[in-house]
């Protein structure tokens, strides 16, 4: 009989629970379908005051009593955040376990380094789970897209954010109650400012585009602008428009340099991104060999997500079975120079309100023209009454031809500065 692989589990929550209930619910099958038991040992929780649904001899609110106990050949980290986190994953490499991880904090922040402690050590960690939820996606980069020249990455890799944008623009529910829903269902992060505002995407994109572009990519490296911004407006004239607005990842690597950023973006309506509603997330990717792949499923929640971690861990009981745990880190090379959010080039849309009398138009193309920004279309939509009753103002939708970033940054000021213009409502970037 093979021995089993002993496993300790930090964290107890929506994906813990789900993890803990797999191993324990799926024993049998699992031991059959990879051919050595998972045995689950000890699970660390904070609050021990908490109702729990396992088995209170496995549960413990000291980290001691597992990452020291010797009796462990496995640690999975699902409790979030960069600290204690950090800590309890390099202690166990260190002390010789492997570790299999959620966590897109701490491996976009210190992955690197992680992964040169495990490779001293002889042990493995693997992070399956950190980017798009149930759809495997590390794996592939890490393997199968190995001999590909990877040119273009353009990804929803957040489920909170997808689901409340698929709310807001089809069922025109409000952004809190729309951000209730998705922490209810498991989807957000303990901190939601971290879906909101496009961190916990950058984190992923940072994983991601170390991965496709063999280039260490740290979360300073990838431009993030969130939701938060986007009135119901936006998703109206969105549409009117044939675009859908969704908050994309997206990397570019071309003339030595790699480009990375997540913001909302206009995309149209035929492209398969466009379609990608609720909690599912999307990966596409181009490759000099394979051409155009997309990787598409739940990118959230607590099936999904232990669907991924278990994945890791039947793959190290695999591996560790066979003596070949260790793998080699990822060969970086280091080639591409990472090209500044200023100098990006691409379509925008832009809502702002204007007085509506003769010659603003004029004057808001000149701002823009100064700033060589050219127009693609010029859509006024309805009139607005803001205080003073003797002033009108216009709702105006401008579409620009492709723009640098830096000047278009810099028309936006200039036109805000108008005494015309009461305000700009947003400015959303058109993909591709
Ligand atoms: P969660 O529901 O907040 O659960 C966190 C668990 O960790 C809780 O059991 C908590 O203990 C425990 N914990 C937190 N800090 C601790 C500490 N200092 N000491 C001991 N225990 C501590 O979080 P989650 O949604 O399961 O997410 C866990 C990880 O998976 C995060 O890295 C997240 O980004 C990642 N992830 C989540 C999803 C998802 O859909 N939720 C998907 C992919 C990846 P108590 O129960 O005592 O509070
Ligand atoms: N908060 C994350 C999301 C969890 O909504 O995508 C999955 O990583």
């Amino acid at each position: 009989m093979v021995p089993p692989l002993r496993i300790g589990l930090l964290g107890l929550g929506v994906v813990g629970s789900a993890v803990a209930r797999a191993l324990i619910d799926k024993a049998d099958l699992l031991t059959h379908r990879v051919g050595r038991p998972l045995e689950l040992r000890r699970v660390l929780i904070r609050d021990a005051s908490k109702p729990r649904s396992i088995d209170p001899s496995l549960i413990s609110a000291n980290a001691d009593d597992i990452l020291d106990d010797p009796e462990t050949d496995l640690i999975v980290e699902v409790m979030g955040g960069e600290q204690p986190a950090h800590d309890y994953i390099v202690r166990a490499l260190r002390a010789g376990k492997h570790v299999v991880t959620a966590n897109k904090e701490v491996m976009a922040k210190h992955g690197p380094e992680i992964l040169a402690i495990a490779a001293e050590r002889g042990v493995d960690i693997s992070f399956e789970a950190s980017v798009g939820g149930g759809i495997p996606v590390i794996g592939p980069f890490k393997l199968d897209l190995l001999a590909n020249e990877i040119d273009e990455i353009r990804a929803i890799i957040n489920g909170t954010t997808n689901y409340i944008l698929t709310r807001m623009a089809t069922d025109g529910t409000d952004f809190g109650t729309a951000l209730a829903e998705a922490q209810k269902l498991g989807y957000a992060e303990a901190d939601p400012r971290n879906d909101i505002e496009g961190i916990d995407a950058a984190y992923k994109l940072a994983i991601l585009g170390s991965l496709a572009f063999h280039t260490v990519v740290r979360p300073s490296d990838v431009f993030h602008e969130g939701i938060s911004g986007l009135a119901p407006a936006d998703f109206r004239y969105a549409r009117e428009l044939g675009y859908a607005v969704k908050l994309l990842a997206i990397g570019r690597a071309n003339d030595g340099a790699v480009e990375l950023h997540v913001h909302p973006a206009l995309i149209p309506q035929t492209e398969m991104l466009a379609k990608v509603d609720g909690v599912f997330n999307a990966v596409t990717v181009r490759g000099d060999l394979v051409g155009n792949i997309l990787f598409y499923g739940r990118g959230a929640g607590a099936g999904p997500t232990s669907s991924a971690v278990i994945a890791d861990i039947v793959d190290l009981a695999h591996r560790t079975m066979e003596g070949t745990a260790r793998v080699r880190p990822p060969a970086y090379d280091d080639r591409y120079r990472f090209r500044p959010m200023d100098e990006v080039c691409t379509r925008y849309y832009l809502r702002l309100l204007a007085a509506d009398q003769p010659g603003v138009f004029a004057q808001i193309t000149q701002a823009l023209g100064d700033a060589r920004i050219s127009l693609a279309s010029v859509i006024q939509k309805q009139n607005v009454l803001i205080g003073d009753p003797a002033v009108e103002y216009a709702e105006i939708v401008l579409m620009t031809h492709e723009a640098v970033e830096a000047p278009m940054q810099r028309a936006i000021r200039a036109v805000a500065s108008l005494p015309a213009v009461h305000s700009i409502g947003s400015l959303i970037r058109v993909e591709p």
